[in-house]
């Protein structure tokens, strides 16, 4: 509890808090967690772990293969709506898909899967998205180039416009008042049940939320949301606050490849190269997936996955009870030295060739039928932005030292304190 669960929850599940995440990276918790899980897995090998908790019953996982059976048999028996969860999401989307059962979650997860067309790796409104992508990063990159750095509050000024666009459309690019609610909210659901609900802000955040969906205008994923023909019980408005919060962690990810890849050259050659010849089609580019792909192992923006037993489950070691809490730490088994080649260092091709195989969970977006429905528009939005940064003006991390490249990564990576120098056209350093 104290080395992985205490320190995880310190740094916010639901928003991040900035000074926590910098003491995680200089204390190492993630480093310590990792450890401590390893240390239970050599002594119990019959995973997974059943803990002896005063007031719940919760179960750790340590084995990869029961990852993926846990993944693979969600939402009956391990249910994507945890206590935890639900007590932490009720606060800004309480009918959202992910805290919801039975019927209900059904359609609501059909809804999310056809907005954000889950099934395909380009979205069908690429062709509006990728523009808006150019001008956003194009918009940053004069900011760095006139003061000489990138750094975080930047970047993530630009990146949320683009969200802002994406979702609701152009005019809503510096629509503030709708993040910062959720902001809040957001803040009050990091205490989960330790918090009461702002009910009040709650309604007029959603109430928000609707009248953007109402006035949305073509080709943003608000109006494709409006455009569906939805049973009763779909809560359509409540689908959207959990895209706007995931497009949080995906900005932190793609900040934190970039480091990556401008402290790796060889990296940064492969993709700038792609970027260069795939110029006019970046809605797929598959080196800068993989960059994306590999920063998400490294350093996973959703470090808890979490399920719940709806009934008791016979395993070989045993049987988990009923209402068991399901525990799956991702950054033990993204850096599992049982299972996985290099695992402290940024080796973005195991993404590219499948033949490496391996008994892996690598789940930066989950799988099975609980997997992230947004993980294609994550990818090429991410990549597309990346691809459009590294083309421009050479940028150089500063302190890079920290990254170790060569050596064994760190397990946290704080974003918010990521530099980049911008250096004079033509430099070759
Ligand atoms: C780096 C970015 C992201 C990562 C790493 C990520 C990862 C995940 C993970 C691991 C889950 C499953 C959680 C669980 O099993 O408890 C999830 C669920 C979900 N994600 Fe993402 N996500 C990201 C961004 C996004 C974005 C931008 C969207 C929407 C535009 C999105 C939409 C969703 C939805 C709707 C669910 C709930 C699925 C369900 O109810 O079954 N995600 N995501």
């Amino acid at each position: 509890m104290a080395n992985v669960f205490v320190p995880t929850v310190a740094k916010g599940p639901i928003i991040r808090r900035p000074s926590m995440v910098a003491l995680a990276e200089k204390l190492r918790f993630d480093e310590r967690a990792a450890a401590t899980l390893r240390r239970l897995a050599a002594k119990y090998p019959a995973s997974p772990v059943l803990l002896r908790l005063p007031l719940r019953r919760q179960a750790i996982v340590l084995e990869p293969q029961d990852v993926h059976r846990i993944l693979a048999e969600t939402p009956d028996p391990f249910a994507t709506a945890s206590s935890e969860k639900k007590a932490a999401l009720a606060h800004f989307q309480p009918r959202n898909s992910l805290i919801s059962t039975g019927r209900e979650r059904s359609v609501r997860r059909a809804l999310q899967e056809q907005v954000l067309d889950s099934a395909s790796p380009v979205h069908h409104l690429a062709e509006s998205f990728l523009p808006v992508v150019a001008e956003e990063a194009g918009g940053l990159l004069q900011t760095a180039r006139s003061a000489g750095e990138l750094e975080w509050e930047d970047f993530i000024r630009s990146w949320y416009r683009m969200v802002r666009r994406i979702v609701f459309g152009d005019a809503a690019a510096d629509d503030h008042e709708l993040t910062d609610m959720l902001q809040q909210l957001r803040s009050d659901a990091n205490w989960a049940f330790l918090k009461p609900r702002k009910r009040r802000l709650r309604s007029q955040f959603l109430a928000a939320v609707d009248d953007r969906l109402r006035a949305a205008p073509p080709s943003c994923l608000a109006s494709m949301m409006a455009g569906m023909n939805t049973q009763d019980d779909a809560a359509p408005v409540e689908q959207i606050p959990q895209w706007l919060f995931a497009f949080d962690p995906a900005g932190m990810a793609t900040f934190r490849t970039l480091a990556a890849i401008t402290a790796h050259p060889e990296v940064l050659s492969w993709t700038v190269q792609e970027a260069t010849e795939k110029r006019y089609q970046r809605e797929y580019l598959p080196w800068l997936r993989a960059c994306v792909l590999e920063s998400l192992r490294l350093w996973p923006t959703t470090p808890m996955v979490l399920r719940q037993a709806t009934r008791d489950v016979a395993w070989d070691a045993g049987t988990m009870p009923a209402k068991c809490g399901v525990f799956i730490y991702a950054p033990f088994f993204h850096r599992d030295e049982r299972a996985v080649p290099n695992p402290h260092t940024y080796t973005p091709e195991r993404w590219l060739n499948d033949e490496d195989g391996g008994d892996w969970a690598l789940i930066p977006f989950s799988e099975g039928p609980a997997a992230c429905p947004g993980r294609h528009l994550v990818l090429m939005l991410t990549s597309a932005f990346l691809s459009h940064l590294i083309e421009g003006p050479r940028l150089q991390l500063e302190s890079a030292g920290r990254l170790n490249v060569g050596g064994n990564l760190p397990g946290t990576l704080n974003n918010y304190s990521l530099r980049f120098t911008v250096l004079p056209e033509g430099s070759q350093n």
